[in-house]
């Protein structure tokens, strides 16, 4: 139940958020990546777009391992994307429009690149060594030898999360690839670092911080320095999760970086954590508004219904009824306090319409469909670029399209280990590799979609003739007008903004549907994901008063009583005004 009075609702309770994955965005000089001024180019089209906040990955200083996700220097700008006054200009530009600037923030992990990682590893007795997690080899083993790391966890990106460094014969952790080594928050010298760094970032007028894996910062380390092993659930190493993942001090670490950096800037911030591996229970104390901590987090569960017990590559079919449940589970449990970040896509998912949906005959439909469900929620909903122009994965066909290092190195791996054949490997990254994401925005129909005038740094999606911006934003049925008029219910209706969240029909086996209701106002929520007809029934006839708020169909659905009939991928939304309207039945 919401009992917050309207008028104190946060602002980003009425907020859409659009991520901007900068390398694929817009090229401005022609060297085949995007840049900042690309993004200036595109400033409009963001505007016209409605979107409230733009969040950018990473564009600080970066040898680009992990496209900017290993960072060098956190207070200057790579070289690819541009210069400091480059990003300054852009911020200008989109504050002009009303538009806020949420900067990624990955710091449970610097580039090996890094100054403060050349000095750790430079000597054992190095004043910056414990700025990250130096071990030895296990004890009576070769340092080194395989199955001598500190711990049995594997990395993320496949291979052992520990590295051994032979100048000073000790390992040192890297949850993701060997280029990005964690920082030891348990050292108050690294916490303060970051601190005054974000401050920074602060002052130069940025609006908030998307904070990278920010649930691993606080490792589960024993009084004599020791971190436990995991279980080994497929493959050859321990999984991290236990020892890592919303470790004993993360709570600690993030209350204190609220003391230390936001002051009396709270309130105008947007802090959203990604934080994989996260349950409700967690969600609520990282979200919870008293303690102060995030306002959202990025959680996982629903992105990870279709994945097999291999993990990440290993691919099964969505029940439905799971995601309903998932998704119910979490507007529930972040219902009082609390609140969620909703999202289909970003740079690390598959492309939604491809995954969930279906990229061929009913692509508009089942897009629009998986928008009105996922913006008619309960939370603040992302936009990651190109979905609202119903971008598809990329259907590459051979290894060397790919580019992700987490995709190259699920490939050596499973050669490495022979239990996959090439046709397999190609299967699964075909539909779970980040690449999917990240090919470039399809600005017109022209030779390189209008991303850049040289040689993308990876292949532009071939359906950029049919599926690109120009051509939605001049179509009124387009998936990007339909993403404009869903942008603009966030803004203007409380209920959507701040309706209490109802399942309906959780055991039906090819509908989504949900009502949200304040004040006695009902908007009933429906989407059809299947690509037949099928009938819903609300348990409820509605009134003479019901209107049609959005749907994705030009011909109003049939309804008959309390049964709806959708049509293939069909989406809508009705609201039902309440008895009273002056709010006698809620809250
Ligand atoms: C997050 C990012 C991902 C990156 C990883 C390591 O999951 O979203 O792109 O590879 O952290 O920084």
């Amino acid at each position: 139940m919401n009992t917050e009075p309207h008028a104190a609702a946060p602002w980003w309770t009425s907020a859409v958020v659009y991520q901007i994955y900068p390398r694929s965005f817009q090229d401005s000089d022609g060297d085949g990546i995007g840049d900042l001024r690309g993004i200036l180019q595109r400033v409009d089209y963001l505007a016209e777009l409605g979107v409230d906040v733009v969040w950018l990955s990473p564009v600080y200083r970066s040898p680009q391992h992990d496209n900017g996700y290993d960072i060098s220097d956190y207070q200057d700008i790579d070289p690819l994307f541009g210069t400091l006054d480059d990003l300054d200009l852009l911020t200008a530009a989109l504050h002009e429009h009303g538009i806020k600037v949420v900067m990624d923030l990955v710091v449970n992990h610097t580039s090996h690149e890094h100054q403060w990682f050349a000095e750790s590893r430079s000597a054992k007795d190095s004043p910056r060594r414990d700025w990250y997690w130096w071990r030895p080899g296990r004890g009576g083993m070769e340092p080194g030898a395989p199955g001598a790391e500190p711990t049995n966890w594997g990395s993320l990106f496949s291979g052992p999360a520990w590295e051994y460094d032979e100048a000073t014969g000790e390992y040192y952790l890297h949850l993701f690839s060997r280029e990005q080594p964690d920082l030891n928050w348990e050292n108050p010298a690294v916490r303060q670092a970051i601190y005054g760094m974000m401050r920074w970032w602060l002052d130069r007028g940025i609006d908030g911080f998307r904070m990278d894996v920010i649930n691993f910062i606080s490792k589960d380390v024993r009084a004599d320095g020791s971190l436990p092993d995991g279980p080994v659930v497929s493959g050859p190493y321990g999984d991290p999760a236990q020892g890592t993942i919303n470790g004993p001090r993360v709570h600690e670490f993030l209350q204190e970086m609220q003391r230390e950096v936001f002051g009396g800037r709270r309130d105008a911030v947007l802090l959203v954590g990604e934080t994989p591996g996260t349950t409700v229970e967690d969600g609520l104390l990282f979200s919870d508004r008293r303690r102060g901590e995030l306002d959202m987090v990025f959680t996982f569960e629903h992105v990870s219904l279709d994945q097999g017990p291999a993990g990440k590559f290993d691919r099964k079919p969505l029940d439905l009824r799971d995601l309903k449940a998932t998704l119910g589970r979490w507007q529930t449990g972040l219902a009082d306090v609390g609140w969620n970040a909703l999202y289909w896509d970003n740079h690390d998912q598959p492309r939604i319409v491809s995954r969930y949906g279906d990229d061929g005959r009913y692509r508009v439909e089942s897009a629009t469909m998986l928008a009105t469900v996922l913006h008619l929620h309960r939370g603040t909903p992302y936009v990651y670029q190109g979905e609202e122009l119903a971008m598809t994965n990329a259907h590459f066909t051979s290894f060397d399209a790919y580019r992700d290092i987490e995709s190259l190195r699920f490939v050596a791996q499973s050669r490495e280990l022979g239990h996959l054949t090439d046709d397999q490997i190609l299967a699964s990254l075909a539909a779970v590799s980040r690449d999917n994401a990240r090919t470039p925005v399809q600005w017109d129909s022209s030779a390189n979609a209008g991303f850049t005038t040289g040689k993308p740094w990876i292949a532009v999606n071939l359906n950029h003739a049919t599926i690109n911006a120009q051509g939605q934003r001049a179509d009124r049925g387009s998936v990007f007008q339909y993403y404009r008029q869903l942008i603009m219910l966030r803004h203007s209706d409380p209920v959507v903004q701040l309706g209490d969240f109802t399942m309906l029909l959780p055991e039906h086996p090819h509908i989504y549907a949900f009502s949200r209701s304040l004040n006695g106002t009902k908007l009933f929520v429906l989407g059809n994901f299947s690509g037949h007809d099928q009938k819903a029934d609300l348990g409820q006839s509605l009134s003479d008063g019901a209107e049609l708020v959005i749907g994705n169909y030009r011909a109003p659905a049939s309804i008959v009583g309390a049964i709806i009939s959708l049509r293939p991928w069909e989406a809508l939304a009705i609201r039902e005004p309440g008895r009273t309207r002056s709010g006698g039945t809620r809250p």
